[in-house]
């Protein structure tokens, strides 16, 4: 896919999955040599940036260090020192002089990511809100990383596009592209999804899978903080900023769908969505609960349904159906359940549930050591456009078909960020009338 804003308004879903294929096969050609070669400087080492030091990248960065004797963090980038230097000292106290991040190596901003990128380091990890992932993303592809980026991978049309021809140069030039959609390095799910694949309840004809929890916490307005300030560090509540929850935490349970209809793209989407419990101004302005229903050109049907809503029954679980059986996952159980054409159990996990987080970095210094790219770009893509083709649906009120998510001119947020003014937007209503499309 062309960067050019002209080409990338005229990507069709045909041509999502005939570039990634062809993509593919380019990677296929790429000396594996030059996948491992970022570090190849005469020591064993594995030296990561982590950009974005919140609880997340903290986590994601122990995990790398625990993943390869080799790994070094010795760059660190952050918004806000605070975040950067709690998450330092506690990185420390978990690995010693593995974490070795001098002063001139500690970089905040908002520019603090490129300088990461520019510090001496071979992987890179992203954890910051999902706004800022693509450009980030971005950065770190071409200037030959190999990258470790947290889901969601953007929170816009315009992003998804970003991350997929990010995704395409990591495939060309073999540098790894994993992503911290962690449910794919669940074990327990691997198994199962392996023989739904291979036909243990026939065709697919419809997913259902939900996501109801409670809301995530809230930051009050300190003295001092400007507009800015404050969303960014309530950034889960602001649509710019997480993409609202059905694009920030349920997009694990619809990427399990996606999962599940082995990457085929739903064509379009609609659904309903609102906000009924959320209050002060620190909720921002996102909703509190959807329910969108994907539809695919195979007659299959795809439902997801989540809320943040304190006080109410939690679900997080997928029912598969099949021509021939029907299966039901619950992750965090872990309860995988296979069964076939009379209901009757045919297979269910029972083996070792490693923890899938530490799973994923093994998996992604194991690939870099051994000069085999590994790349989730086109899952990891999808996904988080399925999410947000959802929000647009239910902010729009119309029905959204997967061109009209991926070739959308709308991008959320600043065009420039500063800490300073920017008002709160409003909540957005369902008005049809709303729904940018690419030409419009
Ligand atoms: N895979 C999972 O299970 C999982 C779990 C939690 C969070 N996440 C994802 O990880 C990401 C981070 O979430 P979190 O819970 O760690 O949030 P967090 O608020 O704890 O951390 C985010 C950090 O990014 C920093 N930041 C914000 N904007 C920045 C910028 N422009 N440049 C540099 N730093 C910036 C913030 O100051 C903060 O320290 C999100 O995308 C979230 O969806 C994934």
């Amino acid at each position: 896919m062309n960067t050019s804003n002209e080409h990338a308004n005229d990507v069709s879903r045909r041509r999502f999955v005939t570039a990634s294929t062809a993509a593919v096969g380019a990677a296929a050609l790429v000396s594996p040599a030059l996948a491992s070669s970022a570090f190849a400087r005469g020591d064993d080492r594995i030296r990561v940036g982590l950009i974005g030091c919140g609880g997340r990248g903290s986590g994601a960065a122990q995990q790398a260090l625990n993943a390869d004797p080799g790994v070094v963090l010795v760059s660190m980038g952050d918004a806000f020192s605070d975040r950067l230097e709690n998450s330092r000292t506690n990185l420390v106290k978990h690995a010693g002089e593995r974490v070795n991040v001098p002063p001139d190596q500690r970089f905040v901003g908002f520019d603090a990511y490129q300088k990461v990128i520019d510090s001496d380091v071979d992987v890179v990890i992203l954890a910051t809100p999902p706004h800022f992932r693509p450009e980030h993303l971005e950065a770190a592809v071409k200037a030959g990383k190999h990258v470790f980026t947290e889901k969601p991978m953007a929170v816009d049309g315009p992003g998804v596009r970003k991350v997929l021809e990010a995704s395409r140069q990591a495939k060309q030039q073999g540098t790894a592209l994993m992503s911290g959609f962690c449910w794919r390095y669940n074990i327990p799910n691997r198994e199962c999804y392996a023989r739904l694949h291979d036909g243990a309840i026939g065709d697919i004809t419809t997913v259902h899978s939900t996501y109801l929890a409670g809301p995530l916490g809230k930051r009050p307005r300190q003295d001092g903080w400007s507009d800015m300030e404050w969303q960014m560090r309530n950034w889960q509540h602001f649509n710019w900023l997480s993409g609202d929850h059905i694009v920030e935490q349920a997009v694990h349970a619809i990427d399990k769908i996606n999962w599940a209809m082995n990457n085929r793209t739903p064509v379009r989407c609609y659904g309903v969505g609102g906000r009924l419990c959320r209050e002060g101004l620190e909720s921002g302005d996102i909703y509190d609960h959807h329910a969108v229903l994907y539809e695919y050109d195979n007659g299959a049907r795809a439902f997801h349904m989540c809320r943040q809503i304190p006080g109410c029954w939690g679900d997080n679980t997928e029912y598969i159906i099949g021509t021939k059986g029907n299966c039901f996952v619950n992750s965090w159980g872990p309860t995988q359940i296979i069964k076939g054409p009379d209901n009757e159990v045919a297979w269910q996990y029972k083996g070792p549930n490693p923890n899938m987080y530490q799973v994923e970095h093994d998996e992604l210094f194991k690939a870099i050591r051994e000069g085999t790219p590994v790349n989730d770009g086109d899952f990891m893509a999808q996904s988080t456009l399925m999410g947000i083709m959802g929000r647009m649906a239910n902010y729009t009120g119309e029905s959204v078909t997967w061109d009209d998510a991926l070739n959308s001119p709308e991008r959320l947020g600043p065009e420039t960020y500063a800490f300073g003014d920017y008002p709160m937007p409003p909540v957005t209503k369902p008005d049809s009338a709303k729904i940018a499309k690419a030409g419009t």
